[in-house]
Order: structure tokens, then sequence, then C-alpha cells
């Protein structure tokens, strides 16, 4: 049966929010929370490949996570740092594809060409496909978009009549990853805070009270289950 019959979505994209509601209800500080969740993506990751989920998107720093305190940018920094060289190298032994989305020249340089090795070394797997988030900005990634049509116009690549959906989604950092089918946002907050506003026109949402570090395999069962139990009409009857 393909995912459609089974009424898997085939891309799951996550606002992974609470880490630090986590640690703050155990008296642990935020550094806590967030190292927590960040081992919670590999048991979230696992299940999703094996029911047949085929794109996950990770949320993992906003472009305005920037202006949190200095201190609490260090250590997001320093996990990310971590995450690109262990968990990534796990991911890639798994024929994991990766891809980063977002401005990565805001991160140091050595992490910046981790990144594009990354994406080099892993472009040709194609069963399983982890996007990550990082100072990414729908807005930002829209006008960064914006840019470039403007510049192939004037260019007279094509007309101001040729712009379509699939020239738009071509200049946006998603370009070749299908929109996502379900948003997961963790902790009870229901908003999408800057999140892939382009991408998420049809995506059904769901929204859970858990916090990111206590969400598991379980969790992401009981929110496909949901899923399937949606009905997706895309404007039609
Ligand atoms: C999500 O958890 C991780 C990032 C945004 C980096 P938070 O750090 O936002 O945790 P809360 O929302 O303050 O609990
Ligand atoms: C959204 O969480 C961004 C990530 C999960 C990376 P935030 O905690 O930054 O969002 P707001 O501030 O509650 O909207
Ligand atoms: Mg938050």
């Amino acid at each position: 049966m393909t995912n459609e019959e089974q009424n898997i979505p085939t891309h799951i994209a996550f606002i992974m929010d609470g880490n630090g509601r986590w640690a703050q209800a155990r008296g642990l500080s935020r550094t806590e929370g967030h190292k927590r969740g960040a081992e919670v993506v590999r048991t979230v990751l696992e299940r999703a490949r094996e029911v047949g989920v085929k794109v996950v998107t990770l949320f993992a720093f906003s472009s305005e996570n920037w202006k949190r305190p200095k201190e609490e940018v260090d250590i997001l920094i320093s996990l990310f740092r971590q995450y690109l060289s262990r968990d990534i190298e796990e991911l890639k032994k798994q024929k994991v594809r990766i891809t980063f989305i977002g401005d990565r020249e805001k991160f140091p340089s050595d992490m910046v060409k981790r990144m594009n090795d990354v994406e080099r070394e892993t472009s040709s797997f194609n069963d399983f496909r982890v996007v990550l988030a990082l100072s990414y900005g729908a807005r930002d990634d829209l006008i960064a978009a914006m840019k470039k049509i403007a510049i192939d116009i004037l260019d007279r690549k094509y007309l101001i009549s040729n712009i379509d959906e699939a020239r738009v989604c071509e200049a946006l950092s998603t370009h070749g990853i299908p929109y996502p089918d379900l948003v997961i946002r963790t902790s009870g907050e229901q908003r999408v805070s800057n999140f892939l506003l382009w991408e998420l026109a049809y995506a059904e949402l769901y929204f859970t009270p858990i916090y990111w570090p206590d969400f598991n395999e379980h969790d992401l069962d009981e929110a496909i289950e949901a899923y399937g139990r949606r009905d997706r009409r895309f404007g039609q009857v």
C-alpha cells in the first residue's frame, strides 16, 4: 500500500517547542531542556522512518531566536555543533539525505563548512530525508525568493507573466522538497512562529501540550493517527 492509502503523511514538519519550560518544571536549567530535546530528535526520526514517512523537517532555531540572551544562544550553537558532528555522522551511515534551510552564514565558519559538506555527501540518498531549519525564518526566505525572481526578471530569464507557483517554489530554500502534509507543534502553543509560511498553505496542523523533551514515538503515532482521520479537501468538495 502507498502512503496515501494508509494515510501516512509523506512529510512531517516539527516545531520542537517547550525545552525551556520542560526544564523549568523540573528545577533544571534551560540548557538541560535543550540537551534532552536533541536526544528526542533521534527517537522521533527513527519512528518516522519506520512508519513510512519520507521527509521530516525540524525547526530547531528561528531567525528570531538570535534575540535570546547570548548565553542561551551560545549554548544552542554548541549543541548544534555537537549534533552536526556526532548525530549527523550517524544519520549519514543510515543513508539519510540531510538538507539545511535558514541563514547558515550566521553560524561560525566551521559549522557552515560542515553543513555544506554534509548536504553534498548525502545528496544522492533518496529513501529518507531530514531538513534542519537553523536560523530559519519564512519571511526572510520569502524576501530572498522575491529578490531572486526580481534578478531573473532583470536578466530577462523569463517574463513577469511567467511567475507562477513553481517559480516561487524554485526560488525558496525548500525547493525540491514536497510541501509538509502535517505540522506538529509541541508545548501547547498554537501558532506558526514564522515557519514555512508558503509551504504550509494546506498542511494539517496538530498541536499537543506535551513539551518537546517528553515527546516520544507513541505521541508521534497518535499524531499520525489523528492526521489519518483528517479530511483534506484542498478547497474542493
Ligand atoms: C524550543 O524550546 C527550542 C528553541 C526554540 C531553540 P524553547 O527554548 O522555545 O522552550 P520554551 O518555549 O521556552 O519552553
Ligand atoms: C519556535 O519556537 C521556534 C522553534 C521551535 C525553533 P519559539 O519558542 O521561538 O516560538 P515563540 O516565541 O513561542 O513564538
Ligand atoms: Mg518556545
